[in-house]
């Protein structure tokens, strides 16, 4: 298959790599209005830049803002640059609605939308990784061609997403709940953080909060406009629930409080993980790093020595001191390796471990307990480490 991506930034350049890195039996074009971030996208290898003497592409995805979606549709089709075309936009209604009101050939435009992210934009902060396990919705309807919906389909499945397919007004809706009202909550709770003394007692949970609210205002800003009634609503009963939860602790009465963690408890637990199955957890390794250039590819080199691969990273960094704390997140089953390596590579502790994966589903009492502490952490210091851990 030939995909052509137009718009190489932090989507379009993650789907070349995802599929380059995935051995893809095909090619991958790339091409953006800016041509500093198409060769950046390349030159990560993500594709090749389009050559002016390509025939269509098989696919086209347009990976570009929202409101861009129906313009360059329009202008892809006109030109014949691809047999098909989907987009990527995080809302479905607008780009539709806009595609048909420019002509677009809707039988060949199969709209789509990977539920992956980052808090960040343009190629240099895309991922391979990126969709691996994620839900990708692409929306179909009576007039969508059959071939074209089984290229998008092969094209997520490619990328290691999981396909659902769903239509424009259900999929607004969901991700309303999901992804939009959350985006916004989490921009009012950091809107709060004025400068002060209170900022050196930030810890990890204010960063677990906060963290996508450091998205592109310009981009959620079309995101949140063009989905305003289902996310209003939604918005509207968290304010409800805040305005309890407020109106009780004044009041002294803590019966809207307790209620309100105990369903925020429950909403956790039902979070799937990857696979839209039950959530892996990971075993945590906490690393003190010292705060100077090449120590963290000193600590992913030896990782990678060990044939282990890091599910996920933090970094806590604490102001003034000149180490701060790497939390790699690993299979339980590669905690040894890890932890020979680690010891063998000199790091200057012994690293703690913990169990992760967002879910409390299934965590065991003790690792992590009720009131969610993360931080109770057992020191590994017998051959054993994962057992001492209890996570054999
Ligand atoms: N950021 C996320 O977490 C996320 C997740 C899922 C879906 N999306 C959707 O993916 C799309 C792209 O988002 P992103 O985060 O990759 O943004 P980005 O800013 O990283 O990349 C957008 C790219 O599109 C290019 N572009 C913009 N207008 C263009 C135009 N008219 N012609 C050609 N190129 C143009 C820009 O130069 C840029 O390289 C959006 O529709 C967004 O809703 C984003």
């Amino acid at each position: 298959m030939r995909v052509l991506i137009i718009g190489t930034g932090l989507i379009g350049t993650s789907i070349g790599l995802a599929l380059r890195n995935r051995a893809f039996d095909g090619e991958v074009w790339l091409v953006d209005s800016d041509l500093a971030s198409a060769q950046l996208a390349a030159d990560m290898g993500a594709g090749s830049l389009l050559a002016a003497d390509a025939g269509p592409a098989d696919l086209a995805v347009l990976a570009v803002p929202p409101e861009a979606v129906a313009v360059m549709l329009a202008d892809a089709q006109a030109r014949g640059l691809a047999r098909f075309y989907t987009d990527v936009a995080s809302v479905k209604q607008l780009p539709v609605a806009q595609a048909r009101a420019h002509g677009c050939d809707m039988t060949t435009y199969i709209p789509g939308h990977p539920l992956a992210g980052r808090e960040k934009h343009g190629p240099a902060a895309a991922r391979a990784d990126l969709f691996l396990g994620r839900t990708w919705a692409f929306c179909t309807s009576p007039e969508t061609s059959r071939s074209g919906s089984a290229c998008v389909v092969a094209l997520i499945e490619a990328c290691g997403a999981v396909p659902v397919n769903t239509d424009p007004v259900t999929h607004d809706r969901w991700v309303a709940l999901v992804s939009h009202a959350p985006h916004l909550v989490a921009a009012a709770m950091a809107a709060r953080l004025e400068p002060s003394g209170a900022l050196d007692l930030a810890g990890q949970g204010l960063r677990d909060v906060t963290r996508i609210a450091a998205g592109d205002t310009g981009l959620w800003t079309q995101i949140l406009t063009a989905n305003a009634a289902p996310v209003a609503a939604v918005l509207a009963d968290v304010a409800a629930d805040l305005a309890a939860a407020a109106a009780a602790l004044a009041d002294g009465e803590p019966k809207a409080v307790i209620d309100l963690l105990n369903r925020g408890r429950a909403g956790v637990a039902r979070i799937p993980g990857k696979h839209g199955g039950v959530q892996r957890s990971f075993a945590a390794i906490q690393v003190v790093i010292r705060d100077q250039p090449g120590e963290l590819a000193r600590l992913f080199n030896a990782a990678g020595a060990a044939g282990v691969n890091i599910e996920d990273i933090r970094i806590e960094h604490s102001p003034g001191l000149p180490v701060g704390v790497a939390e790699l997140s690993v299979p339980p089953a590669d905690v040894t390796a890890l932890l020979d390596a680690l010891q063998a590579g000199g790091w200057p502790v012994k690293p703690y471990l913990r169990r992760t994966g967002c879910g409390a589903r299934g965590a065991p009492p003790g690792v992590r307990g009720p009131g969610g502490s993360h931080r109770k952490n057992l020191v590994a210091s017998s051959s054993d480490p994962a057992a001492q851990a209890g996570l054999a």
